[in-house]
């Protein structure tokens, strides 16, 4: 199994790209599901999940061309089954996303029901709720969501109990082809969601407040192609920011959104690094000192974002003094603690609150990856520890990050990828 093999020590410095946001490009892709037109979504990473869900597409019956710049070509009339199967929604939970385009375009769906997950329980009750309020009928039958509408789904008032990324996306899709108006009430704000109606009203949909907690969704009766480019990925953009922040270095990303990460930015200052930005860059200088510890308390946008929580605890952990970091999205987000704890870090978990007390120095030891984020602050981490550290199971870190030894060995890392 390939493994990552870094050497700490090297303060990071040069200028990285920002690639397409996974998590932006996930549901614009079940989102292509909308239109019979052919449709060509452009910037996206080259990522695990990514080919996951192009599968899944394709498996549909819908025409997929992949472009050596990571642009595809979808062409949803030739689709003859509206199923996700459990081979691939198992891989990725995100498989849930195609529910709501399918069930309002073709009026039924059976998509695999996502298990439980290395980060807690993540169930998609408010998912089915929200379509059963807009008229669809659901079951669950052998471990798959069976959902199917007579004529068209029918617009709803939905609030939310509980602010969901991928349900307000779902919902966002259906509601998109519904009959009659729907009003999504405490949605996700984040930065994709908006990515998401932005892709949808480029292909017809009548949509506003997006970026709000109130999204208003007037329903058409089709929508058409369009060419649409993902957003650039915040996390994998904050990541590299701590990256340079951990090491002492400097680190440019270019292309990237910079509004969509002011509040890890505004952590990074607290931490002591200086902080520049432009149009679309920004730039991490820490100048070679060793970071102040932080307090960091996530929920959703525009607050500090779960995606980031790991990577701050990497950086606290070489911090000069004590961060608390409290984990409100998802229970059981810690796991990288375990492993960060054989290279020397200390930190004590007590429920959803992590207290952190800086060392001078974390040792190299071998590592497993538990899940995305969870593997990124074991880079981090690996990146700034004396002498060598192996990760294993970085096949979660392929599911987020591009390319992630050439993008972080042009910074100077010296990391590597060996098979054992
Ligand atoms: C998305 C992101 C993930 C990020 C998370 C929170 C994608 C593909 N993934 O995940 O990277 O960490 O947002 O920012 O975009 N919940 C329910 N019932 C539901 C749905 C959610 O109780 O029907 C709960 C979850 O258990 C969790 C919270 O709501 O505690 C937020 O989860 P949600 O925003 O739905 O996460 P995802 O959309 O799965």
């Amino acid at each position: 199994m390939e493994k990552l093999l870094i050497t700490g020590g090297t303060k990071l410095n040069g200028v990285v790209r920002a690639s397409g946001a996974k998590n932006a490009a996930l549901p614009i892709l079940a989102a292509t599901l909308l239109t019979k037109e052919l449709i060509t979504i452009k910037n996206l990473p080259h990522l695990h999940d990514i080919t996951t869900m192009l599968e899944l597409l394709g498996s549909m019956g819908c025409g997929v061309s992949l472009d050596e710049k990571m642009s595809v070509q979808l062409d949803v009339s030739t689709l003859n089954n509206c199923e996700a199967p459990y081979e691939l929604v198992k891989t990725m939970r995100a498989s849930i996303l195609v529910l709501g385009p399918l069930v309002s375009h073709f009026g039924k769906a059976v998509v695999s029901l996502p298990g439980g997950c290395a980060i807690g329980s993540r169930p998609v009750d408010l998912h089915l709720r929200g379509l059963e309020a807009m008229g669809a009928k659901i079951s669950v039958d052998s471990g798959d969501i069976v959902a199917s509408v007579d004529g068209r789904l029918k617009g709803a008032r939905i609030f939310f109990d509980k602010v969901t990324v991928t349900g307000t996306e779902n919902l966002l899709m259906a509601a998109t082809l519904a009959d009659g108006q729907t009003i999504l009430e405490n949605a996700a704000r984040e930065p994709e969601v908006v990515d998401l109606a932005e892709c949808l009203i480029a292909m017809g949909a009548k949509i506003t407040g997006h970026g709000t907690d109130t999204i208003t969704i007037d329903g058409v009766e089709a929508l058409h192609g369009t060419s649409y480019p993902v957003m650039p990925d915040r996390i994998e953009t904050g990541t590299f920011l701590v990256a340079a922040a951990i090491t002492g270095g400097k680190v440019k990303v270019i292309d990237t959104d910079v509004k969509s990460l002011e509040s890890v930015l505004a952590k990074l200052e607290e931490a002591g690094a200086k902080v520049s930005t432009g149009e679309n860059w920004i730039e991490v200088d820490m100048e070679g000192r060793r970071p102040k510890a932080v307090n960091i308390s996530t929920a959703p946008y525009p607050a500090f974002p779960t995606d980031m929580q790991a990577q701050f605890v990497a950086l606290n952990s070489v911090a000069e003094g004590v961060g608390r970091v409290i984990e409100n999205i998802f229970e059981n987000r810690f796991m990288h603690v375990d492993e960060m704890l054989r290279m020397g870090a200390d930190i004590e978990v007590t429920g959803n609150t992590a207290i952190i007390r800086g060392c001078e120095a974390l040792k190299g030891a071998p590592v497993m990856a538990t899940d995305l984020r969870a593997s990124a602050s074991l880079v981090l981490s690996a990146l700034v520890a004396e002498g060598e550290t192996k990760i294993d199971r970085i096949y979660h870190i392929d599911r987020g990050y591009e390319c992630i030894e050439e993008k972080f060995g042009s910074l100077g890392a010296k990391i590597s990828r060996v098979l054992n």
